[in-house]
């Protein structure tokens, strides 16, 4: 076995910072934007072609590069030490012998990086893929929550930032990793912040197992009817993915809205298990789409298939973030839906999502053409957004606190911060939150075009609304909206200033969102139901197909 010590400075290798973004298949990903100093970040990572040279290294922002030294790394069977093909896994940075002189990580803003030695060059080395930026600073902590876990019963939110302990819960690829015994030299000699991976002699030959999102997937039959012994068991197979989704949303606060926001991008056109990722507006979703696949390995033999996966896993994200005393349970009583026909599932068709600059109307029109959705049930829809964050480096919108005072929590708290209390629609404008618009210099972000977006403030933090959630109570059109988002009018009146209020939005809107934001029940069971009705876009139910526990088949429309 070879073990070689690499000095950095010698790396002939020199990439362009473009061939540096992640390929469309493997993703990393950190569990937090931003952590206090000498807090562990975990980093998660995927790819469809391990190999035992695989490594995670962690970069400063601004030196991305295989020119540089990463400041802290690990193979990606968790130490720098072991040996093994990883499919997937999640590798926490904490403090460790391995780089015990340079723990904890300076105040800064790092990149982490699936990186991938050459199987020919023991001196050359690609970047596979390339996680966001996160930043290590003394203020994380009082950001605002990130989202937090559940508590471990069932569904309230514990206001706790989870601690994450040093647990590496790697998918091997082929068989366990097997320890490495270091050599008297070899990796005790490495000086961490100065030399990369080497690379190693492979000790496994046998080829990596296929990566699951590329299997084709099991087709439910649609001839068996649900009302048999099989079918008896499918309520117990979905309590059973259930609870296997609870405990990979606690283990990873930020997925549930990112399922639930990856489930509506699913649904547009139909759900179908499948977004296409090459279109910009589905940025991130993708790392939602992985996050995902071992259970749909596991389940789809059973009979549940990718997009009944993807729904259970959003709805199951939207009940964990409830409070246990206003829990509403979105029950999830349709199977069947059809995995889109693409090769795979980030290559599948691609329905324009509305747009974070839509007009008032156009919102209407889209929801209405999208699933057949009333103003009632756009309004209860929108709900959503209590929950998760705008992040820059996706669509350009910088919210790291989201829209409401706890982006955790699922209540009626986004129509509290759009709608001010009162009995008349005079009230209910003039006495709301004082949203005002700002702008977003995205320059340094390749790909991401600069913004407007409405700020305001709750306990102190940055709050943020995008167009898309003002429209919902303020007329927005072309009269008062540029191309780029700019508003010419303001959100409330305030003395002093010469632009015109924004008219109230259309009475039939409104008048649902004052309802939502006086009745928190009536919001969870309204949401319930547009998101079941979503959920089915592209279906119906057969209703002869429906078991004593009330589950059905759905069928294509
Ligand atoms: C007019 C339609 C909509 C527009 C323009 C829109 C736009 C956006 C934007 C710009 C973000 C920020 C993404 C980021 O920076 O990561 C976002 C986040 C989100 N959206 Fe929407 N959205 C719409 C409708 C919906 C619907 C119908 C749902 C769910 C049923 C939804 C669920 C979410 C969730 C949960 C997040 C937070 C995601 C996270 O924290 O990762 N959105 N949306």
């Amino acid at each position: 076995m070879i073990v070689v010590v690499v000095v950095v400075g010698l790396l002939a290798a020199t990439m362009p910072e473009s061939s540096f973004v992640a390929a469309v298949q493997d993703f990393i990903l950190s569990d937090k934007s931003c952590y206090i100093s000498g807090e562990a970040p975990l980093i998660s990572f995927d790819t469809v072609r391990p190999t035992d040279e695989d490594w995670i290294g962690i970069y400063p922002s601004g030196n991305v590069s295989p020119d540089a030294d990463p400041s802290l790394w690990l193979w990606t069977c968790g130490t720098q030490e072991c040996w093994g093909k990883m499919t997937r896994g999640s590798i926490s940075f904490g403090k460790s012998s391995e780089y015990v002189d340079i723990w904890p990580l300076d105040a800064g803003s790092y990149r982490a990086v699936l990186a991938r030695n050459s199987q020919t060059d023991e001196f050359a080395y690609d970047f596979a893929a390339t996680s966001p930026i996160f930043k290590v600073d003394s203020s994380c902590g009082t950001v605002g929550p990130e989202p937090n876990s559940a508590n471990p019963t069932n569904m309230g939110p514990s206001t706790n930032i989870p601690t994450i302990a040093t647990p590496t819960t790697n998918v091997p690829a082929t068989a366990n990793p097997t320890t490495y015994t270091p050599t008297s030299t070899a990796p005790s000699t490495r000086a961490p912040a100065t030399v990369v991976p080497s690379t190693k002699e492979p000790i496994n030959a046998s080829p990596a197992t296929s990566h699951p999102s590329l299997r084709t997937p099991t087709p439910v039959s649609t001839d068996a009817p649900v009302h048999n012994t099989q079918n008896k068991s499918m309520s117990s197979v979905i309590a059973a993915a259930k609870q296997e989704l609870a405990s990979l949303i606690r283990a990873n606060p930020t997925l549930g809205p990112l399922l639930l926001r990856m489930v509506f991008h699913d649904c547009v056109g139909g759900c179908d298990g499948c977004i296409n990722m090459s279109s910009p507006e589905n940025a991130r979703l993708d790392s939602a789409m992985y996050s995902l696949d071992s259970l749909v390995t596991k389940y789809e033999p059973m009979g549940l298939t990718r997009p009944d996966i993807w729904v259970l896993a959003a709805t199951t994200g939207v009940e964990l973030s409830m409070l246990d005393t206003e829990f509403c349970a979105i029950p999830f009583t349709s199977i069947g839906r059809q995995p889109c026909e693409a090769a795979h599932m980030t290559e599948g068709p691609n329905p324009e999502v509305c747009s974070s600059n839509i007009d008032t109307d156009d919102i209407l029109i889209f929801f209405r053409a999208t699933f057949g959705f009333t103003p009632q049930e756009a309004a209860a829809l929108m709900g959503a957004h209590t929950v998760g964050r705008l992040r820059r480096d996706v669509l350009g919108f910088d919210g790291p606190n989201g829209r409401t005072l706890d982006n955790a929590l699922f209540n009626n708290g986004y129509y509290k911060e759009l709608v001010g209390p009162g009995t008349t629609y005079q009230e209910q404008v003039d006495n709301a939150p004082n949203w005002h618009q700002a702008f977003v210099d995205n320059s340094d972000l390749l790909g991401i075009p600069n913004r407007y977006q409405w700020e305001g403030s709750t306990n102190g933090e940055k709050i943020v609304m995008t167009n898309s959630d003002i429209a919902l109570v303020r007329q927005l059109d072309s009269g008062n909206k540029a191309e780029n988002g700019h508003v010419g009018c303001q959100f409330v009146p305030r003395g002093g200033s010469d632009e015109t209020t924004c008219p109230m939005a259309r009475s039939d809107l409104f008048v649902e969102m004052v309802k939502y934001r006086n009745d928190n029940q009536r919001f969870l069971h309204d949401f319930r139901d547009a998101f079941t009705k979503m959920t089915q876009t592209g279906y119906v139910v057969d209703t002869s197909s429906c078991d004593q526990h009330g589950i059905c088949r759905l069928v294509k429309a």
